[in-house]
């Protein structure tokens, strides 16, 4: 089983063993683990896959309730019911990564296409993540894969109701990439179709929200591939730019460590003068987190209409 269930595992199992009353001996939890190196984290997760077998052969336990009982889970069937995904639509889930929100989906719609540019960039084997994920999940029937820019859908006009985008383009390029899928996202939708962006806002109303965001920020300064939470009104002033107008916008706030940000400083990667400056910060980041856990900030939910 690979990292990306493993990781839903590592949320799941201690709802799970307190559900079928099984006391976990030596089990760390995923805030236990931050400043861990990623071999530290592989060790986790291998440990987290033996506790899952368990709980499969003993407890009858599926993928669907280890999905459910993580926080990612929890979080993205919350946004997909606040969404309000109906069961005929077809969803385009923009930026699908490993598929956490294209799961979600995929349980309410009758049709997912994930579409994702997957190059590289510290996501290496994230498609076999995303297609492990959906045959373990058994919605194979239901979900594909796209693998395109989101600034040229390779789709017709008007041929989804939904293009979601689910903490997805802060990791784009640059605000030029994300205004561009904006406007492929609004071409594709059908004419009553909707585009729908989610996306995490630097706001902290919480000890565990403020650890998150001081991690999260370091790991926009010291590696690549992300860019730190847009405020609501740079996200509602770029979709202006993209010349799409009536952005209906709601502030969620729904607690869970929803989007990890996994991130281990690789002093060695940096120059010289930055160390010392990154490493405080790091390691200030890491205690933040060990004395309060880590919970993702509020999200803003933005939807569109076709214009
Ligand atoms: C945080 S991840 C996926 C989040 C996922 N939607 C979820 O629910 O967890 C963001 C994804 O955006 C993708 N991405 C970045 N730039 C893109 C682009 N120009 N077109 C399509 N996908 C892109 C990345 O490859 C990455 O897999």
């Amino acid at each position: 089983m690979g990292v990306n269930l493993q990781l839903l595992g590592l949320q799941a199992i201690p709802r799970l063993a307190k559900k079928f009353n099984v006391k976990l001996e030596g089990f760390m939890a995923l805030s236990d683990l931050y400043g861990r190196t990623p071999e530290g984290f592989q060790a986790a997760y291998k440990d987290c896959g033996k506790i899952l077998n368990r709980f499969f052969e003993e407890f009858h336990v599926s993928w669907w309730d280890v999905y459910l009982n993580s926080d990612i889970g929890m979080e993205r069937m919350a946004l997909a019911k606040e969404i309000g995904l109906k069961e005929g639509d077809v969803v385009l889930d923009v930026g699908c990564g490993r598929g956490y929100f294209t799961i979600a989906a995929a349980k309410l719609v009758k049709e997912v296409v994930g579409l994702d540019i997957m190059d590289g960039g510290g996501r290496y084997g994230w498609w076999s993540n995303f297609k492990e994920a959906i045959v373990e999940l058994k919605l194979t029937d239901k979900v594909s894969g796209l693998k395109a820019d989101a600034q040229s859908v390779p789709l017709k006009d008007c041929s989804v109701d939904k293009a979601v985008a689910v903490h997805s383009i802060r990791n784009f390029q640059d605000e030029r990439a994300i205004q561009n899928a904006m406007r492929e996202m609004n071409r594709v939708i059908s004419k009553d179709g909707e585009m729908v962006i989610v996306e995490s806002i630097p706001i902290a109303r919480n000890k565990a929200q403020e650890a998150h965001l001081a991690l999260y920020r370091c790991k926009c300064k010291y590696s690549s591939g992300d860019l730190f939470y847009f405020t609501q009104e740079e996200l509602l002033e770029m979709l202006e730019k993209a010349g799409l107008r009536g952005a209906d916008s709601k502030v969620i706030d729904y607690n869970l460590s929803a989007t990890p940000p996994i991130f281990y400083l690789n002093a060695s990667l940096l120059k010289e003068e930055r160390i010392k400056d990154a490493q405080m910060e790091y390691d200030k980041a890491i205690d933040l987190i060990k004395r309060h856990g880590e919970v993702s900030p509020p999200a803003v939910i933005i939807r569109v209409s076709k214009s």
